[in-house]
């Protein structure tokens, strides 16, 4: 079988997966220290340490908010593997025998893994909840800056979220939620890796250059253009 280059991911969805992956890796690190200032004494030769490291957190939350907003809009205008249905492969039945087949590949039930040209369709759930997880983050963050400020606009779209729980509650899932999306970030390299090595489809280089390679013409949809 011929082996096809295919552009799999378009600009934007790389812009926004590096912009996204720049943001937490910068919001992991300010939270971290938010949460456990170790450097904080009072003789410190960076008193403004903490308002720094809030600064960048701040910046870095807005960075998310658009990389997200973007991302969103481009499941809605993007080429098919873009789309925000292949977010939900549980949705359906076709979907489902996917994740079945992806399983069983990754049980060693199987050699082969399912052809797939975008994500798997185990791969795509775990993205789908990430997301989910990186509104949490955002709507959370904005709601926690937003009580610095009572009479801000940020705290009228966000404050709703003190109805539901406590600000020590809310900072206590948006400091889990860190922990989560830690674990999720050792999980996405190993499996991005393995399927890199395993399957020779070029995928740790794809979110770089847009094109995934192998024997997919067993695609019937398969489009080099990657429409
Ligand atoms: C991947 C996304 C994010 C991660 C991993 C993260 C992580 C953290 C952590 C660990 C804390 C300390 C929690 C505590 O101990 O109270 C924190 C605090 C905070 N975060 Fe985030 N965050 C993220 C996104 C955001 C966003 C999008 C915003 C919006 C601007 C934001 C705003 C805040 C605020 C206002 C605080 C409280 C700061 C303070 O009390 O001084 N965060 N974040």
């Amino acid at each position: 079988m011929r082996r096809l280059a295919i552009k799999v991911w378009e600009f934007p969805v790389r812009l926004f997966h590096w912009t996204n992956f720049l943001a937490i890796v910068v919001l992991s690190l300010t939270g971290a220290y938010i949460h456990w200032p170790f450097l904080s004494t009072p003789n410190s030769a960076f008193p403004f340490l903490m308002g720094w490291a809030r600064a960048i957190h701040f910046v870095a939350g807005w960075v998310l908010m658009v990389g997200l907003v973007g991302r969103l809009y481009w499941a809605f205008v993007g080429n098919r593997y873009a789309r925000l249905s292949t977010f939900f492969p549980y949705l359906t039945r076709k979907g489902w025998k996917q994740i079945w087949g992806v399983l069983r590949y990754y049980l060693f039930l199987a050699r082969r893994m399912p052809s797939h040209l975008g994500h798997n369709a185990i791969a795509s759930t775990a993205y789908g909840f990430l997301f989910l997880l990186l509104g949490f983050q955002v709507v959370t963050g904005f709601a926690l800056l937003g009580q610095a400020d009572l009479a801000s606009t940020t705290y009228r779209v966000t404050g709703w979220v003190f109805d539901i729980a406590t600000n020590q509650w809310v900072r206590l899932g948006h400091y889990f939620a860190m922990w989560v999306i830690f674990a999720f970030f050792i999980t996405h390299i190993y499996a991005m890796w393995m399927s890199d090595l395993a399957e020779r489809d070029g995928t740790a280089g794809s979110m770089f250059s847009g094109y995934k390679y192998g024997e997919f013409e067993s695609f019937a949809d398969t489009d080099p253009r990657g429409r």
